[in-house]
């Protein structure tokens, strides 16, 4: 309503459509200075206007008539800054929050087009840590965030279960494996598996390679040379089994597949996170076939000493990329083409979102690359949404944190700090699913703190950091909503006065109210959760000040009706927020 009085004026003033100028006003984070502003250069991009900018804004401000809803105009620099009517605001914000209630700041904006999101992609056994935490987290708040927008979305976890590091795994198992462990914890026993067998393989290779170092230097070799096959070679021929569909081979990979993901779904539980498909490189064999006689039939596969390689040095110098091993066996990149492949065919999309990793930003470049040059047309619109390292973890150094027992630590220390105030803690009906959703929250806030392309490092303390900006402080704000509600004594009153709402902390938390349709549209143009957890911690910090002031307790009717409804409404958009980052909005804790 005001922005469209301000494009009004405006339009008449400059002779630009009011539609575009619309596009041109900008709601100020400084509300002392003025409600909204148009930086006056802006608008030369639909009409070259004579003058300055800050003349012209001078000359402007003069001209805007004041009214109802326009309380003042003037002039800063190159900026038009208007001043309008609070109480009126604030009443035209809480009753659009009424009638739209959770859907306040969502569109149908994405309706008809679909969209695939393949994020976490665990690699069956290697550790499930707080690297693949962020991938699980950013897939799932943006799945959330398009479905709020109205798109159709699939979700998917693209296991990473094929390779030679499975023929590696075989060999381990029967070496060190333990039936009863694999079942007590599987993902937890095949890496212990993993990491003995590799670490074994690695010596192998470095005596292979201080052997012919110590012949090439013609120094007499310290110990023999292995004769026998190495732990390598006999993964190698293991995984070329595999891929050649050897049943037997197959039958134990599939059993670490299985019992891997049966563990996985009860992380993903715990996370709050559900895939609509479990997908995996080593369900994209029989597609890869033919994309290799694709890409032989379009001349793009080179022979490199028996290994089959496609140029990419032209013209986007992406080097050259091995497809095809000298065995025949296939590489994580050429499964990717497949799986491509596949998805469109299968599934179908109109966008599909790889969220992996910034250490893979080349892998993609070289993947969507070569998806081009097959001449699919599609490849336009795939997307790696990457992401900061999380670093001081290491396989090798035997650093990595495994995300239970992240989860598992950040739980316990919560219901220690919940079981401090005895009676608010008898309340809760399960304290051990309330702590654990506190904990995530502590969890995923501390990584959508920063920008996603940023890297952090582990430590324990930032995990379980419960007081500042932090995940539990947004719960704790949203429960405390929900307390004042239940204990104020009133009731929801959709028809409130709202025009006693007249302090500047209800101002404050009003407006603040209404910037949250904006900030979802910058976070969706962005794809960045730091966007949405940034205003949630202004909207809760403007919470936090109302509660100072505004009481409901024991008020007079009306006007504890219309803090009810003010209240009410930063608790929807509060739960709305939460729910697109992942999080179960807590009503006690
Ligand atoms: N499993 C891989 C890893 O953990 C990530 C898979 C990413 N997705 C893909 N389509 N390549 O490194």
């Amino acid at each position: 309503m005001f922005q469209e009085e301000i494009a009004k004026q405006l339009s008449v003033l400059t002779e630009i459509e009011p539609n575009k100028i619309l596009e041109c006003i900008e709601s100020t984070k400084n509300k002392d200075m003025a409600d909204f502003a148009v930086p006056i250069p802006k608008l030369n991009k639909f009409k070259k206007l004579a003058g300055k900018p800050d003349q012209l804004a001078i000359d402007f401000a003069s001209k805007i008539q004041l009214n109802d809803c326009i309380q003042g105009a003037s002039a800063a620099g190159n900026y038009l800054n208007f001043k309008v009517n609070r109480l009126l605001q604030v009443q035209e914000i809480l009753k659009d929050v009424i009638s739209k209630k959770d859907r306040f700041g969502m569109t149908e904006q994405g309706k008809g087009k679909k969209i695939i999101v393949e994020f976490s992609s665990p690699n069956i056994a290697k550790p499930f840590h707080a690297g693949h935490l962020r991938s699980t987290i950013i897939g799932n708040f943006m799945t959330n965030l398009f479905n709020e927008l109205g798109y159709e979305t699939v979700s998917m976890n693209y296991l990473g279960d094929w390779g030679k590091q499975y023929g590696l795994l075989a060999v381990g198992f029967e070496k060190y494996g333990s039936e009863e462990e694999l079942l007590a914890d599987p993902i937890k026993h095949l890496y212990n598996v993993y990491v003995k067998i590799n670490g074994e393989a690695e010596k192998e290779e470095e005596a292979k390679k201080k052997y012919a170092e110590e012949v090439a230097a013609g120094v007499e070799p310290t110990a023999p040379l292995q004769t026998t096959p190495t732990i390598h070679d006999i993964a190698r021929a293991y995984f070329k089994r595999m891929e050649d569909g050897d049943v037997e081979a197959l039958a134990i990979w599939k059993r670490f597949r299985d019992l891997s993901i049966v563990k996985y779904k009860d992380i993903y539980n715990r996370l709050n996170v559900k895939f609509d498909i479990y997908s995996g490189e080593s369900l994209v064999t029989e597609g890869m076939a033919i994309e290799f006689k694709k890409l032989q039939d379009k001349n793009l596969l080179e022979d490199s000493q028996g290994a089959k390689v496609i140029d990419l040095s032209k013209p986007n110098k992406l080097g050259k990329v091995l497809v095809q091993k000298t065995d025949g066996t296939t590489l994580y990149i050429t499964r990717d083409i497949a799986a491509a492949v596949d998805r469109k065919n299968n599934i179908g999309f109109d966008k599909m979102y790889y969220v992996v990793a910034s250490q893979q930003d080349f892998h993609f470049r070289q993947l969507f690359d070569i998806l081009g040059k097959m001449d699919y047309q599609w490849q336009k619109d795939l997307t790696h949404i990457n992401y900061g390292m999380v670093k001081g973890m290491s396989t090798r150094k035997g650093t990595v944190v495994f995300l239970e027992d992240i989860l598992n630590k950040t739980q316990k220390k919560m219901l220690k700090i919940m079981k401090q105030n005895e009676q608010k803690f008898a309340e809760i009906e399960d304290p051990e699913k309330v702590a654990d959703i506190v904990g995530l929250s502590a969890v995923v806030i501390q990584d959508f703190n920063a920008k996603r392309n940023k890297d952090y490092d582990f430590n324990w303390d930032r995990m379980l950091k419960s007081d500042g900006d932090t995940g539990p402080y947004l719960q704790y704000a949203h429960a405390r909503l929900c307390s004042l509600e239940r204990k104020s004594g009133f009731e929801f009153n959709p028809n409130a006065n709202l025009t006693l709402l007249t302090e500047p902390e209800a101002f404050n938390l009003a407006i603040t109210i209404g910037r949250y349709p904006e900030v979802i549209q910058l976070t969706h143009n962005q794809i960045e959760p730091s966007t949405l957890v940034g205003y949630l911690f202004e909207l809760a910090h403007a919470v936090s000040s109302a509660h100072q002031v505004l009481w409901i307790k024991d008020r007079e009717k009306d006007i504890a009706e219309a803090r009810f409804v003010l209240y009410w409404a930063a608790k929807i958009i509060l739960g709305s927020g939460l729910r697109i980052l992942g999080l179960i909005p807590l009503e006690r804790m």
